[in-house]
């Protein structure tokens, strides 16, 4: 097996190729298929990106429209799937009713398993981008007690999931178009991010040979730490508490500084971009935008900007590198629009959800694939002979 090499959190091993992601971290650049992140936040839709990402190529218009049409008739949930939800307890987390929901699709559409039968895959991915939205809103949904709604299929998806959010009791709730657009923009901007830790997830479980729903619903579960997809949540508590304890920008930068009782500043740093995260520079815009139209005038934003100009201006951050990532501004548009903070990382899933499936697709279809399995370096007694409990003191 030949020598077993020591790199904790995978730093420098390559687990796969991959043709979906291409990021340059020191120089700030994301793009999908060869397609920079701002092009695409600009002129394209959520569900194209998608198509982009799944197949590696722009849909033509004919498939665009098929592709949308089969995840459009697909929204609905089994009238006994809707009831799983209702059966979970009022203050669950919404990552985690979404984890079982996600897992809970491969035992209401056992028909769409086989990872290598071509067929039952497109309809699974299918069913994932159609329902996702549904049991998210769900989720949400049963923390308020209030009714599961059915999604409206005249409706495109985003329209259709901010009504299964927003709509009680007003049932023909219609979202402005420019809050539409800017949640399309952010699930775009979530959609892939090569082998972060729940796509690799999705992998690793994937690679067991694992189907589609199961290898998903591991990302859901990876995505829900405060270290990956938490931290969008993670960062509008940081700043409620900053100011409901009144803790000026100065004082709280440093407590991190100082590495006090271990905290940082949450929506700062990133694995791989070792310069201004791309993804950060458009969600600050967008975020600019979005308060306006909402008349919404947030002082977190200011505390945000301020904690930001601080950070970029301080030898601690300069030196390591710690830029704003995709997370730091999001929470602020999805306050103002209405999305409570425990529902961020659920907005963040059904975001990444396309670059799962993408990955896991380029997995099964990649002959080189292998099941996942690290090797470690074994630090614990070599040898010693069991006693019996009469034995032990
Ligand atoms: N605030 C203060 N110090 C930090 C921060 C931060 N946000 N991030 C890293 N550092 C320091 C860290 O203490 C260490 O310092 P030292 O060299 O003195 O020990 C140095 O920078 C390197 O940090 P690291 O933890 O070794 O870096 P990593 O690549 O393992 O961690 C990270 C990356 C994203 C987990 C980390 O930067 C972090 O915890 N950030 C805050 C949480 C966050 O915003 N996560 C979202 C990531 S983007 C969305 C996503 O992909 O999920």
């Amino acid at each position: 097996t030949g020598a077993v090499t020591y790199d904790p959190g995978f730093m420098n091993t390559a687990n796969t190729k991959s043709a979906i992601t291409f990021i340059d971290g020191d120089e700030g650049i994301l793009r999908y298929r060869g397609i920079p992140i701002e092009q695409l936040a600009e002129h394209s839709t959520y569900l194209e990106t998608a198509y982009l990402l799944i197949t590696g190529d722009l849909p033509t218009k004919s498939q665009l429209e098929n592709f949308e049409v089969s995840i459009q008739e697909r929204t609905l949930l089994d009238e006994s799937f809707k009831r799983v939800f209702e059966a979970f307890p009022r203050d669950a987390h919404p990552m985690a009713v979404l984890q079982a929901g996600v897992s809970a699709l491969s035992t209401f559409y056992q028909d769409s398993l086989d990872p290598f039968d071509t067929e039952a895959v497109r309809i699974s991915t299918a069913r994932l981008i159609a329902k996702m939205p549904t049991m998210a809103a769900y989720a949400h949904r049963v923390a308020h007690g209030q009714p599961l709604m059915y999604p409206d299929n005249n409706r495109s998806l985003i329209q259709n999931f901010l009504r299964l959010m927003f709509a009680f009791p007003v049932e023909d709730y219609l979202a402005d178009p420019l809050i539409e657009r800017a949640m399309e923009q952010l699930l775009i901007l979530h959609a892939d991010h090569e082998q972060n830790c729940s796509t690799s997830a999705v992998r690793l479980v994937g690679s067991a040979q694992a189907n589609l729903f199961t290898s998903i619903s591991a990302g859901v579960g990876a995505l829900s730490g405060p270290a990956h997809g938490g931290a969008n949540a993670a960062v509008m508590k940081m700043l409620d508490e900053m100011r409901e304890n009144d803790i000026s920008p100065r004082a709280f930068m440093e407590k991190v500084k100082n590495k006090e009782d271990g905290i940082r500043l949450m929506g700062f740093g990133h694995r791989v971009y070792k310069n201004y995260d791309p993804r950060a520079r458009i969600v600050k815009g967008l975020a600019d935008e979005v308060l306006e139209r909402l008349g919404v005038d947030d002082e977190r934003l200011d505390l945000a900007m301020k904690l930001e100009e601080i950070a970029l201006n301080d030898d601690y951050f300069v030196e390591r590198k710690l830029y704003p990532n995709v997370d730091f501004y999001t929470g602020i548009i999805y306050r103002a629009i209405g999305f409570p903070t425990e529902m961020f990382t659920v907005l963040f899933a059904l975001g990444r959800l396309p670059g799962w499936i993408a990955q896991w697709r380029e997995m099964v279809a990649d002959p080189e694939t292998k099941i996942g399995r690290p090797r470690q370096i074994y630090t614990g007694e070599t040898k010693r002979d069991y006693r019996q409990l009469s034995e032990r003191t």
